[in-house]
């Protein structure tokens, strides 16, 4: 029998995370995880997406803010693999709070990196990237060579986290990729994200428990996939001979507007009645199109998305009308 394999997962408690340690246990790795020290505090409100994992995982509390909070736990295990999600996510927020932001998305990833070179060089590292580094597109799909243009304090952090991994892979030969990923959902989607605030509304408005659903730019498009196929990227790029960045998406786009609509269909209702505008939510810098060309990721890591929209969409409201009941 080989060697088992080490992985440590930041961000272990969020949607990808929770797929992520599903799919790493499958493959027979050991698998750690870096928490805040109040989730271990707090595991039914924080630890919920993981919960049926928890006897398998090894959890230790750190802080991203804390350089030596991070050198302790990869001294301790240097892990064979290291993917950084944790980061704050949320878009929205990023116009609200830049500065914490920025400091958690760019630090974090930078103590990881400079931990890894002094104290676990071989640690293999996966950054979370994502397609809001490409912001304000001028090409209909965007790939690996595609100019950043980000528009929100989330984006900079995450085309800052790109640079730090590169550098790190160019000056010190770690084995450090981004994965670039466009928009990914799934039942254990945050309820703030627009595709999650849409199918849980829709359960509570068919169930009788909410009225309206009001949401802000509902023409702005994305590339949704299905969390459960893009963790596999993340490991497959960590796989690989060489160190290198891949786009990950599906190649198709649909409005929020499209996603409400199926989304209430799926009920037997007409979103019409129910979707109203709140100029609340409109961001100060939107950015309109996204959508992937990741033929670089199916040539060399003979990846795919499995799961098209509709079925994204219907597991999603399925879930939602299950849980809500
Ligand atoms: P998520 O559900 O929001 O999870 C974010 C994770 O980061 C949570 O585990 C959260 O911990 C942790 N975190 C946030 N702030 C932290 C801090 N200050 N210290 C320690 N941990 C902190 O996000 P996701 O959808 O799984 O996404 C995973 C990663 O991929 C993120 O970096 C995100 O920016 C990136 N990404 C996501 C998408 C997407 O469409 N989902 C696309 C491209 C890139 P708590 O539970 O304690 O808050
Ligand atoms: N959240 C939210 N709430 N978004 C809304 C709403 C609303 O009520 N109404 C319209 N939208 C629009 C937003 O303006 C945006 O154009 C789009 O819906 C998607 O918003 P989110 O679901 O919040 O996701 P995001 O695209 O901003 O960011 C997600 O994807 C990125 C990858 O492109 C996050 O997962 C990021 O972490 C990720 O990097």
């Amino acid at each position: 029998m080989g060697k088992i394999k080490k992985a440590l997962i930041t961000g272990i408690t969020g949607q990808d995370g929770s797929y992520l340690s599903e799919f790493l246990l499958k493959k027979k790795y050991q698998v750690y995880g870096l928490v805040r020290r109040i989730a271990l505090e707090d595991e039914t409100h924080r630890l919920w997406r993981i919960k049926h994992l928890l006897n398998k995982l090894k959890l230790s509390s750190a802080s991203l803010e804390s350089y030596a909070s991070i050198v302790k736990i990869i001294q301790k295990i240097k892990p064979d693999e290291i993917y950084h999600l944790g980061a704050q996510s949320y878009v929205a927020y990023s116009f609200e709070d830049e500065f914490s932001t920025l400091n958690t998305n760019i630090n974090g990833t930078h103590y990881i990196l400079s931990a890894i070179k002094d104290f676990s060089p071989k640690t293999r590292f996966y950054f979370a990237g994502s397609s809001e580094m490409f912001g304000k597109v001028n090409k209909n799909r965007q790939d690996e060579k595609t100019r950043f243009n980000p528009r929100s304090a989330y984006g900079i952090s995450k085309v800052a986290g790109f640079e730090l991994t590169k550098n790190y892979r160019e000056a010190y030969n770690i084995f450090a990729c981004t994965g670039i990923l466009f928009n990914h959902e799934s039942p254990r989607r945050g309820f703030e994200f627009v595709t999650r605030k849409i199918t849980s509304s829709v359960a509570k408005i068919k169930l009788g428990n909410q009225k309206k659903l009001f949401l802000g730019n509902i023409s702005a498009k994305r590339d949704w996939g299905h969390s459960k196929d893009y963790v596999k990227a993340m490991w497959l790029m960590l796989q690989q001979k060489k160190p290198s960045d891949f786009v990950i998406g599906t190649g198709k786009m649909h409005s929020v507007k499209d996603f409400a609509k199926l989304a209430f269909s799926l009920v037997g209702l007409d979103y019409k009645k129910y979707v109203k505008f709140n100029k609340a939510l409109l961001r100060p810098a939107e950015v309109d199109t996204l959508r992937a060309n990741y033929n670089k990721a199916k040539k060399i890591l003979k990846w795919k998305p499995t799961i098209n929209f509709n079925q994204l969409v219907r597991e999603m409201v399925n879930s939602d009308l299950k849980s809500f009941k």
